[in-house]
């Protein structure tokens, strides 16, 4: 079986990497991780890659004159390794217009809160302060927009009474980990696609919000 050969772009740790990684592990699995691009020289999830034997890049996005600049360098570089799908994985590097348009229908994202609600940064924080009962994950095709773009799957979580952000941020990570390698999953079989702006799904066998195991 050929393999979709993909891109993962970090700026961090990278247990989301790591994650697509060990799906990667499966030989039935139908993407593969070929390239890890990181905008953060000595991210840590560069060692995760070295360690599974994938080609890493380091673009320094303060090396480019400006977005657009970084965002070509960006394109060539996936294009160059033959790369046919993007995972955003803690990358926290926004993309113009320009490559987004490249992409389309080919790029996602994963965000650590319940989409629309809680964009941008210390989401755990604003999760916290608002007091909601719920979080969770959210993979989306990424649109121009920041952390906006066609769901197509969430994993949900309970906020407990005593939570702090880092216990909130364990607990949305435990599902994130298995969205990721789901979503990425389904969009290399086709059987997830981005058509009119609307996520379509062909034999997706549960692609209902999973809920997280309340242990974590
Ligand atoms: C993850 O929680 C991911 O959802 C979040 O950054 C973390 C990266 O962790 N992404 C965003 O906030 C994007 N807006 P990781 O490096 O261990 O995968």
């Amino acid at each position: 079986m050929e393999r979709v050969r993909t891109a993962v772009l970090i700026s961090g740790r990278g247990s989301n990497l790591q994650a697509l990684i060990d799906a990667a592990g499966d030989a039935a699995y139908p993407a593969e991780p070929a390239l890890v691009v990181s905008n953060v020289a000595g991210a840590a999830g560069l060692a995760r890659a070295e360690q599974a034997g994938i080609a890493t890049c380091v673009l320094p996005h303060r090396d480019f004159p400006s977005r657009a600049a970084f965002d070509a360098a960006l394109h060539e570089l996936l294009e160059s390794y033959g790369i046919a799908l993007v995972c955003l994985a803690g990358f926290m590097r926004l993309l113009g217009p320009r490559i987004v348009a490249d992409w389309e229908g080919r790029m996602l994202n994963i965000h650590p809160s319940l989409l629309p609600a809680f964009k941008g940064l210390d989401v755990h924080r604003q999760v916290l302060d608002a007091g909601v009962r719920v979080s969770g994950c959210t993979v989306h095709f990424v649109t121009a927009d920041l952390d906006a773009g066609p769901v197509i799957v969430q994993g949900v979580v309970p906020v407990l009474p005593d939570d702090d952000e880092e216990r909130l941020a364990r607990r949305v990570l435990s599902v994130e980990h298995r969205c990721y390698p789901a979503a990425l999953g389904w969009l290399a079989t086709g059987r997830v696609r981005l058509q009119d702006g609307c996520v379509r799904y062909r034999d997706v066998p549960s692609r209902d919000i999973w809920i997280s195991n309340p242990e974590v």
